[in-house]
């Protein structure tokens, strides 16, 4: 792809007004896994950096948690519902083949007859959603979007598999996209809400290289290759990863697409604040950051606790990094994802001023720690 590609972000001025995170309960361990899989908390921790992750009671499915998550969302920017305009799900691990996941999600959280679709692009779901999002507020086609990244992810992976099972986990992570200033309450500007030094949501690198996609794939329950006695025998409904080769494509392209949209932007890698990478593996994150040549301590990561939880990941990243005070208004925040597809995504904008809602209702606001999204992100349920 070209250096010189899309232009940033244009038409009107667009950031995230609210953040909303839910993890379920239960927590596996590395050891956990061991007793089930001829694997090691040591060998787990060296080769990925995850410590744990979270699963999903039987029952749950994405959009149970992706519902809690986008509630805490609309809450946090202090919007109601009725004004959302569109739901945007990603996951890779929909409730169903059909209708989208998002349907049920705007339903449940009452956003009337907003429109609902989900994303499917792997692990860069998310960052694609967004990008759709702020699109369409960008240029006016809609005002008010609801982005949820949502999986259960425990649903589509084989346990029988230990190059796999190790690796991923179950959450939920949403935001809301609106105009810049115009949060709470669609189109009313709130005079308390200060949007100085952060120019928003200032453009995306997105891409995808379709000869990938071998390397992570769930081989049947489409109709290349229906559900079958046949298939379930074999194990094709779940999850299959060329490991090493996925691993050789994220830690070259995170680079690349992260020089692409700073290039994009007129923006210089040492600017920016924050990185938030896609979490699947902190080697991964680790030998790309070393090739931006950006200090360790701009990188926010979760997986440890969290493991991969794919199109969720940098949601809750954020949500966790607005807890530990990590983000301020006007820092330059760089969102990177990338998976099966093959696909990548990188996002770079302005941090604005989110929880609005929260400071109405007597909570800690931005900067104050964030209380509501730190009892999300641990995964107590309400
Ligand atoms: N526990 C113990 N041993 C394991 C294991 C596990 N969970 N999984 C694989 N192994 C073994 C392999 O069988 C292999 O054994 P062998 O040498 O006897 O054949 C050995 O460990 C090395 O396997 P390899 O696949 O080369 O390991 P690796 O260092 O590449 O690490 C991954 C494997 C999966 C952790 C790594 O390739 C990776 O993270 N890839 C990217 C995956 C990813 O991020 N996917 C999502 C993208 S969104």
């Amino acid at each position: 792809m070209s250096a010189s590609g899309p232009a940033p972000l244009s038409g009107r001025p667009v950031t995230i007004t609210g953040l909303g995170a839910h993890v379920p309960a239960k927590v596996v361990t590395n050891d956990d896994l061991a007793k089930v899989l001829d694997t090691s908390d040591e060998w787990i921790r060296q080769r990925t950096g995850i410590r744990e992750r979270r699963v999903a009671e039987a029952g749950l499915s994405s959009s149970d948690l992706g519902i809690t998550a986008a509630r805490e969302a609309l809450a946090d920017a202090g919007v109601s519902a009725s004004s959302i305009d569109l739901v945007i799900t990603a996951t890779i691990s929909p409730d169903r083949m059909m209708p989208a996941t998002a349907a049920r999600i705007a339903h449940d959280c009452g956003c009337g007859n907003a429109g609902a679709y989900d994303v499917s692009a792997g692990c860069t779901g998310f960052v694609y959603a967004l990008a759709m999002a702020a699109g369409a507020v960008a240029s006016g086609l809609h005002n008010q979007v609801l982005v949820v990244g949502a999986e259960t992810i425990s649903r589509i992976i084989d346990w029988e598999d230990r190059s796999t099972a190790i690796l991923f986990g179950d959450g939920a992570g949403a935001v809301v996209v609106s105009v810049c200033g115009s949060s709470p309450g669609f189109g009313v500007a709130h005079s308390s809400l200060d949007t100085r030094g952060s120019g928003g949501i200032l453009g995306f690198d997105l891409g995808g290289d379709g000869a990938g996609e071998e390397l992570l794939l769930i081989p049947a329950g489409g109709s290349r290759l229906p559900a079958s006695c046949a298939t379930v025998e074999a194990r094709q409904h779940f999850m299959k990863m060329n490991g090493r080769e996925v691993y050789k494509f994220a830690t070259r392209v995170i680079a690349q697409s992260a020089g692409r949209v700073l290039e994009r932007c007129g923006r210089e890698m040492d600017e920016i604040d924050l990185f938030v990478p896609h979490q699947a593996n902190l080697r991964i994150i680790d030998a790309a950051v070393e090739k931006l040549g950006m200090a360790k301590e701009k990188v926010y990561t979760n997986l440890q606790e969290y493991g991969n939880t794919s199109c969720a990941s940098i949601p809750l990243c954020l949500c966790g990094a607005r807890a530990e005070g990590r983000l301020h208004q006007g820092d330059l925040i760089l969102l990177m994802g990338f998976g099966a597809g093959l696909t990548w995504g990188s996002c770079l904008m302005e941090w604005g001023q989110t929880g609005m809602g929260r400071a109405g209702r007597g909570h800690a606001s931005e900067g104050e720690g964030g209380a509501g999204n730190t009892r999300a992100a641990d995964g107590r349920r309400d």
